[in-house]
């Protein structure tokens, strides 16, 4: 059992209880040895009196050997003294000369024993009194005395005394042990309110309250316990309604941000359109004026060739005919420049064959371009016609990216992927660009418009669009948008 084990309850106990217990042992057993000590001494003392008392009276008998009237006094002493165990006279030799015997001690562990010697005056001296006989060199020893005292009588008594000092010692350690206990108790219920009241602070109870007021330590760590919950109960509430108010102006903030937000993709969404719009108007413009007019001075040019041909006889007009040649080659190439313009303004190829067929006819034309890259195109077969607002937002981003790698890849491999995936989420398309060219640090601003208009126009119809690539390790475009 350890002590860090002990609940504060035990440990009270303990601390009251335990000096109690060993103050009431060691007082008990103070009394005993003390008591003991001294009834042994007095049966010692009383022994030795009557030892010397016999050995006085023991003299006539031990030099005439008539030992009737010792053994009479012997036998009295006995019968006068219940401590007497037995009497015995012996001469110098340790013979037996005069013994009697209590008849009440039979089995006797506990004896003390007593001796004296018998001594007789064998020349006259100055006898001033009995002490100065003793003492006087002129005594022979001629025997000795030996009592034999019980100690069973003294220590019943003994008993009997210790009986009621014990039986005091367990009444005050009673009392002691019902205070202590009265006491631990106070303490101990004082200790488990203030655990149940300091639990009920942590959950939420800032106004906290003792039944059982104490004084003392014990109500100065009361008072501060309430003063603290209740400081910590203002903080709390003061903490909360700050937390509160600026969630509300963050909520608002959000909204707004969100709000912005969808204004800007629409304001996008709408730019873009009008761009579209207005590339689609003059490619019908050059469509229907300049193409036709260029057409029909194409036209006009062979007409006057044919009819400059009749006279071809005529020498003088053969720089006529070569300025009219010239006139038509010079439209015909403007007229092959102005349908490519028209055709990059507004890809008719997207609305007739759809996307997939519209960056086939791209990169065929990049390749031309940039004959040194080697361009490749993957995309999933039957690919579905989508909204032409849709495809041309996903044309312009394949154009920007691959106007990107002729400007500034040095590339020598460039690969396009177009998937489509009906299974996820209700029809996803994919596309995926990579060239193996310079790469760059995509997260650098540049203050260039291309990349951000791909972004932005991916924004506008809620495409996930990404830019992987690092310097030496080529560049990788994903976008993916839900149809
Ligand atoms: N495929 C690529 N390989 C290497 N670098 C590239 C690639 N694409 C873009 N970059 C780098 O990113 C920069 C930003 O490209 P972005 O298209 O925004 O601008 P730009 O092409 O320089 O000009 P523009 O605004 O006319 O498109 C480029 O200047 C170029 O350094
Ligand atoms: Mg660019």
């Amino acid at each position: 059992m350890s002590f860090a084990n002990l609940s504060i309850t035990n440990r009270l106990r303990l601390i009251t209880v335990l000096p109690i217990f060993f103050m009431t042992c060691f007082s008990t057993l103070v009394v005993w040895a003390v008591i003991d000590y001294s009834m042994r001494d007095q049966l010692t003392a009383s022994g030795e009196v009557l030892a010397q008392g016999i050995a006085r009276n023991s003299e006539f008998a031990l030099l005439t050997r008539n030992t009737e009237d010792l053994r009479h006094l012997l036998c009295t002493s006995i019968d006068v003294s219940k401590d007497i165990i037995s009497i015995n006279v012996t001469d110098l030799t340790g013979k037996t000369v005069v013994e009697c015997q209590s008849q009440s001690h039979h089995y006797v562990t506990q004896v003390v024993q007593v001796f004296a010697d018998v001594r007789i005056q064998i020349a006259a001296g100055m006898k001033k009194d009995d002490s100065d006989l003793e003492m006087s060199p002129l005594k022979k020893v001629i025997g000795q005395v030996v009592v034999n005292l019980s100690t069973a009588n003294y220590k019943e008594k003994l008993f009997k005394l210790y009986e009621t000092i014990a039986g005091l010692a367990a009444v005050v350690f009673l009392i002691g042990i019902t205070f202590s206990r009265l006491l631990s108790g106070t303490l101990v219920s004082t200790l488990h309110e203030i655990v149940k009241v300091s639990k009920s602070i942590s959950r939420g109870n800032y106004d906290p309250y003792f039944l059982h007021k104490q004084s003392g330590e014990l109500g100065m760590v009361q008072d501060a316990i309430t003063d603290m919950a209740r400081k910590v109960g203002d903080i709390t509430r003061n903490l909360e309604s700050r937390v509160q108010s600026r969630t509300r102006d963050l909520e608002k903030q959000t909204q707004l941000l969100e709000k912005s937000h969808q204004e800007k993709k629409l304001l996008i969404q709408m730019n873009n359109k009008a761009i579209e719009a207005e590339r689609r108007a003059i490619a019908f413009d050059l469509h229907d004026t300049l193409n036709t007019l260029l057409l029909s001075m194409i036209g006009y040019a062979r007409h006057a060739k044919v009819f400059l041909g009749k006279y071809n006889a005529d020498a003088r007009l053969n720089p006529a005919i070569d300025y009219i040649q010239s006139i038509e080659s010079n439209a015909n190439h403007l007229y092959s420049l102005s349908r490519d313009l028209v055709s990059n303004l507004r890809p008719e190829v997207l609305d007739e064959f759809g996307l997939a067929d519209a960056i086939e006819v791209l990169l065929a034309n990049q390749q031309k371009l940039n004959p040194q890259c080697h361009y490749t195109f993957d995309y999933t077969p039957d690919f579905p016609k989508l909204n032409y607002d849709f495809n041309i937002v996903v044309y312009r981003i394949v154009q920007e990216s691959l106007s990107n790698v002729v400007k500034h890849s040095q590339a020598t491999l460039c690969h396009i992927e177009l998937t489509y995936h009906p299974e996820e989420h209700d029809g996803r398309v994919n596309l995926h660009i990579t060239d193996n060219g310079l790469g760059f640090d995509p997260t650098v601003f540049t203050g260039r418009t291309g990349v951000v208009g791909m972004k932005e126009r991916a924004e506008s119809i809620n495409a996930r669009l990404e830019i992987i690539s690092d310097k030496g390790r080529g560049t990788e475009l994903l976008l993916q948008v839900t149809v």
